[in-house]
């Protein structure tokens, strides 16, 4: 277990310190100041630009290379939180254990912050790939995940909108699920997969293993907005309910709910099986991410 948390705790200090470096704030611009508010914030997991770089030192190749390059996510990762708390999505005042941005500066500025983080990220990645020479059919293929990764989270966001007090099944809920959580995960495995040149049957796998641990990571989260406490998580929990929104364990109970979580956390096992590179790492992030956080309330 030390061991997993020193793996982690060593990539997200480079990632960390690379995106501290970000912006440019000294020209005053409460832009800026709100970007890097949102964007340094030591309590966010890294998990996501953790995930590419896990990948590419798994698959024999020199990670702290690529740093730049799986930082770069963790700024559309922060755009879509600072548009997902505003007032008109979930109203929640509360992100990563500190005020919202909306909250800390206003909504106008979350809404054009969100749409600058979006931006600066694939202008961020082709300035690190051009600096680590990166092949231009390998940048073409990761931008091209990325951007398809990013609609699909717009859609996902969009669907659970739609769906906000109605009746839902089971099988629309998981859609919901994996349109805005769990393909961006898999992106960012895929991501990873191509910079280290595997081949497509590998990234498949690599895609199979994101979408399931990406949809068992937001059962999880879905889970604690129900039983979580807010010092533990840096946000406020009862948020999904306040809004109506359709989760597994709102809709179907906390049981249904973690036996839902089994199954995936099987799936992931099972699709990460098929992967010839080293994987413990990865099945251990998957663990990280799902019943660990869980057992802090058992
Ligand atoms: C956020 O989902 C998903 C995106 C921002 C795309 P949630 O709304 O369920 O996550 P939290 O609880 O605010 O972190
Ligand atoms: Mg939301
Ligand atoms: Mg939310």
């Amino acid at each position: 277990m030390n061991e997993l948390k020193n793996y982690i705790n060593e990539k997200k200090s480079f990632i960390d310190n690379y995106l501290k470096n970000s912006f440019n704030i000294s020209d005053d611009s409460v832009l800026r100041e709100s970007a890097d508010y949102s964007t340094n914030n030591s309590n966010s997991k890294r998990l996501r630009a953790i995930l590419i770089l896990t990948v590419i030192e798994n698959s024999g190749i020199d990670w702290k290379k690529y740093i730049g390059l799986a930082s770069s996510i963790e700024y559309l990762q922060t755009a879509t939180l600072i548009h997902d708390d505003l007032p008109c999505m979930d109203n929640s005042d509360m992100r990563r254990g500190k005020a919202s941005n909306h909250k800390k500066f206003s909504e106008n500025i979350s809404v054009l912050t969100g749409d600058f983080l979006f931006s600066y990220t694939f202008y961020n990645i082709l300035k690190e790939s051009e600096i680590i020479k990166m092949p231009y059919e390998t940048i073409v293929r990761i931008n091209t995940v990325l951007f398809n990764s990013l609609n699909r989270i717009i859609a996902g966001q969009t669907e659970e909108l739609n769906f906000r007090g109605n009746n839902i099944t089971e099988k629309q809920i998981i859609k919901i699920i994996q349109d805005k959580t769990a393909c961006f995960i898999e992106a960012c495995l895929v991501t990873g997969g191509i910079i280290s040149g595997l081949d497509d049957k590998q990234i498949k796998y690599l895609s199979d293993f994101g979408i399931y641990f990406g949809t068992a990571y937001q059962i999880s989260d879905d889970i604690i907005d129900i039983i979580g406490s807010e010092k533990i998580e840096g946000k406020k929990p009862g948020t999904d309910k306040r809004n109506h929104l359709c989760t597994l364990p709102g809709k179907f109970g906390k049981k249904k709910a973690l036996n839902s979580l089994k199954k995936y956390i099987h799936l992931a096992g099972n699709s990460l099986e098929k992967l010839t590179i080293k994987k413990e790492m990865l099945n251990n992030l998957l663990y990280f991410a799902t019943e660990e956080r869980l057992k802090k309330y058992s």
